[in-house]
């Protein structure tokens, strides 16, 4: 490949999440507001651009690229991409995965897996429809749960998604978990993270996970693994359930040392780490009269001004560490 890139901690970035939308048909009481303003379409980038900007890092050395959202699956063209990405793999690309809510992915999952994807991770915080509905404020674990077994159907490896959240499916962990492994699906708890302004207090329903991993120790046995996929969780195995469990905790105990990350928003700002404001305009790069050169200058410029970790901090009166909401960046 071309220069790789590295950055000023001297962590090498190999995985590329993008965002190909922000839009999102789930309105998640800690990731949004019910009256979400979304960006005007125009300023999204085009499939084409998508394509193009993912390339450009596959020659920086990324071989790892998950799209994200919002939703993916909500935008209509979302699937060429796919398809077009699918070509590439065993070229530079070694993985093309998914983060999705699932609300779409029975009607996705076999275009998905014949283009080439072989993982995709789903969201789901309960089992239960109406905490499902006041959660997600609105009606859809029927269609996820199917999504759920489609996808399982046509050969895709399914993670599920659990952000914790006390008061609200804390109870429910054990359970999830249980369901989770005996339909053979590993499973990632997350602690909820401050970014962007919420109808409530993500403060009421924060829930450190090494509480979580307290109860859950007391109905199981949880065998540390070195099992990775490349993300920031630390898996354990369950030994009654023969599964594995993940744990996200950028809280309690931040994996900023090993990133391996940058991501890039539907509308191609690189936003160096999650938790930091530092970002490279991307698509002005792109647009520009010498769009190689420059979309090669800003992906050095985002080397330089990638941050050493985020300062997550969740805490009464404390304000969300960036204005923009997980739904831009897609996690
Ligand atoms: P794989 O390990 O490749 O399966 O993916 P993943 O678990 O990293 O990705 P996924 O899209 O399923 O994200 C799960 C959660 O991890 C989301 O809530 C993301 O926001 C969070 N996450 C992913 N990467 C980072 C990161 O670099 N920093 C922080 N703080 N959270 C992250
Ligand atoms: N904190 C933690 N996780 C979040 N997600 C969305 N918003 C937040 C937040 N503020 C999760 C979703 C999904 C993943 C991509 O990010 O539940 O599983
Ligand atoms: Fe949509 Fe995911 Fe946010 Fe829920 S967490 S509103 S599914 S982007």
């Amino acid at each position: 490949c071309q220069r790789p890139l590295i950055d000023a901690f001297d962590r090498r970035i190999t995985y590329l999440r993008l965002s190909v939308t922000d839009r999102c048909d789930l309105r998640c009481a800690y990731c949004m507001p019910e009256r979400m303003q979304f960006l005007p379409k125009k300023e999204v980038l085009s499939l084409e651009e998508l394509y193009r900007l993912s390339l450009a890092f596959v020659e920086r050395g990324v071989t790892k690229i998950r799209l994200t959202g919002g939703e993916p699956l909500v935008r209509r063209d979302m699937i060429d991409l796919v398809r077009a990405l699918g070509r590439r793999l065993g070229d530079g690309l070694d993985e093309l995965t998914l983060t999705t809510n699932g609300t779409r992915l029975a009607e996705f999952a076999g275009p998905l897996f014949e283009a080439g994807v072989r993982r995709v991770n789903v969201s789901l915080d309960t089992l239960d429809s109406e905490r499902f509905e006041t959660l997600s404020r609105r009606d859809r674990l029927d269609d996820v749960m199917h999504g759920i077994a489609e996808a399982q159907r046509v050969g895709l490896s399914v993670k599920i998604n659990t952000v914790g959240l006390k008061g609200i499916n804390d109870v429910e962990i054990p359970a999830l978990v249980e369901w989770a492994h005996g339909a053979g699906h590993d499973m990632t708890l997350i602690e909820v993270m401050p970014l962007g302004e919420v109808d409530g207090e993500r403060v009421d329903h924060y829930l450190p996970l090494t509480e979580v991993r307290e109860q859950l120790e007391q109905r199981f046995t949880l065998t540390d693994s070195t099992y990775r996929t490349g993300g920031p969780a630390r898996y354990v195995r369950v030994e009654e359930t023969g599964g594995r469990l993940g744990f996200i905790t950028p809280l309690t105990n931040n994996f900023c040392a090993s990133c391996n990350r940058i991501r890039v928003t539907a509308t191609g700002q690189l936003y160096a780490c999650l938790g930091g404001a530092e970002k490279v305009d991307l698509r002005a790069a792109m647009r520009s009269d010498a769009p190689e050169e420059n979309l090669a200058a800003a992906l050095d410029e985002a080397m330089r001004i990638k941050p050493e970790r985020h300062t997550f901090r969740i805490a009464p009166g404390e304000a969300p560490a960036q204005p923009r909401h997980m739904s831009m960046t897609g996690g």
